[in-house]
């Protein structure tokens, strides 16, 4: 559907504003140029399917939105070429669309007919679109009068009203309300169903699990990765949170990582498809053994019992800073290890910290997420205000983090992080991505759907006729 081949792009920068000027006045052979040329982008080639979800995904100035621009066709490649098929409707970055001087009105007759639709099929639309923008008496306002915010409504409303072939999504999205954002989200994928290709652009890794296919990387203008987007996320956040030094040789680790998964497709999928699971017992098996009564554990067999196999293939560890997560794992209350889990029971995450480094105001955390990358939710040991105060160099601490196991079957990932303050604020001293990672056994009897139980309690009677005619 889209195809970039070689894509760079290089901007003329002026050190001065008067240069432009001089630049322009000067002959088109002369010697002397008054700017310097910035690359935005360097030699991207990749491919983008029909019916594909794309998130493109990478540091402020990284190139995401050139990218876009040069896919929509609203700015040429210096070098390379882009080949685009069926129509495309953009949310680029905001700005981008609009006439601010026209009213809403006119500019869903101007930015429709862009999209490539006639008046009438506007005029058609118009009712659907404005439902969906919900401005109000705002449509028939110009443009320059609107807040942020109801301007991606607007533009929003009409990209997803046009039936595009393509949709290519800059970031807006976190302009709106969570309100208007599941709404976006809805719709996206009801054009996804359609068969529809969507490039995404976000700095949210949750978005950009759960809506995408696939992810790339963009750094400097080159695109570093391309994989799942658990995997390209996770190699994201890594270079986010590099100390500057360390950015070089990541990058290239990075970039060589993404080309052996390529070759062996290991690292990118195991982890991330049940399937490729190291375990590949039959659930009732599961459930079968969790209930076999065996002489030593006793009454605690019911709670679940361990998988050695399974293990996270897709832990990531940031950047340590004096500060050793060890041992991630998760025990019984009466301190058995598990990883195959019963839901409704109470388990305790337990990790080991060592401290090389003497620290002050530290605390713990973790997080439970869904294998697409999805936050559940999690906790810390304390607040800021109420974490320990000193720990030494040497030292080392056991954090235990109890929580109840209101899951639906399935495989978790367990993040884990510790905190403390280095000069002005708090930072992660320590993190591990995909620490560990258990099985919730399946439930015969639950009643229960999605991922999280609720404990959802139900009355149900039916009503007697006297009631009926009341
Ligand atoms: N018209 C332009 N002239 C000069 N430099 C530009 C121009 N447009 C973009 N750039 C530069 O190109 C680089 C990439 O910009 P781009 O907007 O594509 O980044 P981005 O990844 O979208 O960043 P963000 O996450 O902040 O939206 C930046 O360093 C930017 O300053
Ligand atoms: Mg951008």
């Amino acid at each position: 559907m889209i195809q970039v081949e070689g894509v760079s792009k290089l901007f003329p920068v002026y050190d001065k504003p008067s240069h432009r000027l001089l630049q322009m006045l000067s002959p088109a052979r002369a010697k002397h140029r008054w700017f310097r040329e910035f690359r935005a982008l360097h030699d991207v080639s990749l491919d983008i399917c029909r019916g594909e979800t794309l998130g493109i995904v990478g540091r402020n100035g990284s190139g995401k939105s050139t990218l876009l621009q040069i896919i929509c066709g609203t700015l040429q490649p210096s070098f390379g070429s882009v080949r685009v098929q069926g129509r495309v409707a953009a949310l680029l970055e905001l700005g981008a669309g609009f006439n601010p001087e026209f009213t809403g009105r006119e500019n869903v007759y101007l930015y429709g007919t862009v999209l490539g639709l006639t008046r009438n099929e506007v005029e058609q639309r118009f009712e659907e679109i404005a439902a969906f923008a919900d401005i109000g008496d705002f449509m028939d306002q110009p443009v320059k009068n609107y807040s942020s915010g109801m301007y991606v409504r607007l533009a929003f409303a009409v990209a997803v009203n046009v039936t595009p072939d393509i949709l290519v999504v800059d970031e807006a999205l976190s302009v709106g309300d969570e309100a208007f954002q599941r709404k976006c989200f809805a719709r996206i994928d009801r054009i996804r169903d359609e068969g529809a290709t969507v490039l995404f652009v976000s700095h949210s890794a949750g978005i950009v699990t759960q809506l995408c296919d696939r992810a790339v990387l963009l750094d400097h203008g080159e695109l570093l990765v391309t994989g799942t987007p658990k995997f390209v996320v996770s190699r994201y956040h890594k270079l986010l949170y590099a100390p500057p030094e360390r950015v070089e040789s990541l990058r290239k680790t990075i970039a060589q990582e993404g080309e052996r998964s390529e070759e062996t497709h290991e690292n990118v999928l195991v982890g991330d498809d049940p399937n490729l699971l190291p375990s590949d017992r039959d659930d009732e098996q599961l459930v079968q053994a969790s209930r076999r009564p065996t002489s030593d554990a006793g009454d605690e067999d019911s709670h679940g019992w361990l998988d050695e196999g399974l293990e996270p293939k897709s832990t990531v560890r940031y950047d340590t800073r004096g500060a050793l997560i060890g041992v991630p794992h998760l025990e019984t209350p009466g301190g058995r290890r598990v990883n195959v889990l019963r839901a409704g029971d109470d388990y305790v995450y337990v990790y080991r910290v060592k401290f090389t480094e003497s620290m002050e105001r530290v605390r713990f955390g973790m997080l439970i997420k869904t294998i697409t990358g999805l936050d559940l939710g999690g906790g810390a040991s304390s607040l800021p205000a109420h974490s320990l105060s000193h720990v030494q160099a040497g030292q080392e601490v056991d954090v235990r983090f109890q929580f109840r196991c209101m899951l639906d079957t399935g495989v978790y990932f367990l993040n884990a992080g510790v905190l403390a303050r280095l000069g002005e604020g708090e930072t992660y001293v320590d993190r591990l991505i995909d620490a560990a990672m258990f099985r919730v056994m399946p439930q015969p009897e639950r009643l229960g759907t999605g991922i999280v139980d609720f404990s959802v309690r139900s009355q149900v009677h039916i009503v007697d006729s006297k009631e009926v005619g009341a």
